[in-house]
């Protein structure tokens, strides 16, 4: 029995998880595959109550199960780096999920804000551990004058290898091309440090294409051209502000799913939607489940389950290209449970 780690977490977590168990279920029961979920409430309303995102041994919890599904933390009344290093970024470090995996598509029936945005179907791989999210730093003299904040950014030698090394052997398994972020024409100890070791990990790498980019020409070749990456690897920082505007490219938030990955399975993976809480719209039943449920499939991909995982983005390609069953922010008219129920149906 593969065992689940569920955390619904605020907002339209809740609403979007419900749903990914509902199609999960489905998926899973076509191909015998058994999930068993154990809930937490962690969240930022346990924090008002409890004083805490998670218990004390929280980690530890989590520690026995085959993986973790995630809907979104952060609600209003809690401040966001709270809810963040209170519950994410400890279950990401203590589990060592160093990457983290977010595929874009444009799929048919979702209109791109741009014009020239068919054939996109790329994967930003970000950096998970280290870099600039890191609690190296400290403020001084708060509330005078003169008050300020320093806080260094991390790059190891592993960190950057394991995380091109995986970017390459991903592309070596798509298209063959690697797009590395960078600015080390700014920033000038830690980037070009990351070129030296990605490019070190590319020559090992002799069958995927390998190019480098600056951050900010980068980011305007996601808008003008989407179709030309594969496999884009970025820092942290630099991964995290890709993935959203590629997410944005293709469509929607709503649709975009993430991993935060072990890859040697020493630990438990955690799935998750890119996007939030999303607090306007949150309790009234119009949040787009895609995204969780695409999560979902990930997770189930990574358990060894690729066939079942297979037929939910089948089913995906179906219900999102008809407005009857795609959700409001793409713009069609469905509502979370219709658009869950359509998938169902599209499972067969
Ligand atoms: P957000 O992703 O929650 O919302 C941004 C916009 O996208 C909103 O207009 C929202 O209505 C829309 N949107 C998001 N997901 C949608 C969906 N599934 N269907 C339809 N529309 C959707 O980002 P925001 O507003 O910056 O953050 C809200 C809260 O969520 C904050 O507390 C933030 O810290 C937290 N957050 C948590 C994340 C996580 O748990 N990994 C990730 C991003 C934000
Ligand atoms: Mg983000």
């Amino acid at each position: 029995m593969t065992r689940i780690a569920v955390i619904p977490g605020d907002g339209i977590g809740t609403e979007v998880i419900e749903a990914a168990r509902t199609v999960l279920d489905a998926a899973c029961a076509r191909h015998g595959v058994s999930l068993s979920y154990t809930e937490f409430d962690w969240s930022c309303q346990r924090h008002e109550r409890e004083g805490a995102m998670m218990p004390a041994d929280g980690i530890e919890t989590l520690r026995g199960f085959d993986a973790i599904l995630l809907g979104a933390v952060g609600w209003p009344g809690v401040p966001d780096h709270v809810s963040l290093w209170g519950l994410l970024i400890p279950i990401r470090r203590a589990f060592r999920q160093y990457v983290n995996l977010r595929p874009i598509r444009v799929f048919e029936g979702v209109q791109s804000p741009l014009r020239v945005a068919d054939d996109v179907d790329f994967v930003v791989v970000r950096e998970n551990n280290e870099g600039e999210y890191s609690e190296v730093g400290g403020r001084v003299n708060r509330g005078f004058p003169d008050e300020l904040a320093v806080q260094e950014s991390i790059f190891t030698r592993v960190g950057v290898s394991r995380i091109a090394d995986y970017a390459f052997e991903l592309a070596a398994s798509r298209r063959g091309y690697v797009t590395s972020a960078t600015k080390s024409n700014g920033i000038v100890h830690t980037l070009p440090f990351w070129d030296e070791v990605v490019a070190e990990r590319a020559a090992l790498h002799p069958d995927v294409r390998f190019d480098s980019e600056h951050i900010d020409a980068l980011a305007a070749k996601f808008v003008l051209q989407p179709q030309r990456f594969d496999v884009v690897v970025g820092s942290n920082l630099f991964g995290d502000i890709l993935s959203d505007l590629a997410a944005a490219v293709a469509g929607s938030i709503g649709i975009a799913p993430s991993g935060n990955l072990n890859p040697e399975k020493e630990f438990p993976s955690m799935f998750e939607p890119v996007h939030g809480s999303a607090p306007d719209i949150a309790g009234q039943g119009i949040a787009n489940p895609v995204g969780a449920v695409w999560s979902a499939a990930m997770m189930l991909e990574h358990l060894g389950h690729a066939a079942a995982a297979a037929d939910i983005l089948r089913a995906m390609e179906t219900t999102l290209a008809k407005p009857e069953t795609r959700t409001r922010d793409l713009g069609g008219t469905a509502t979370t449970t219709e658009a869950t129920q359509a998938l169902v149906v599209a499972l067969g």
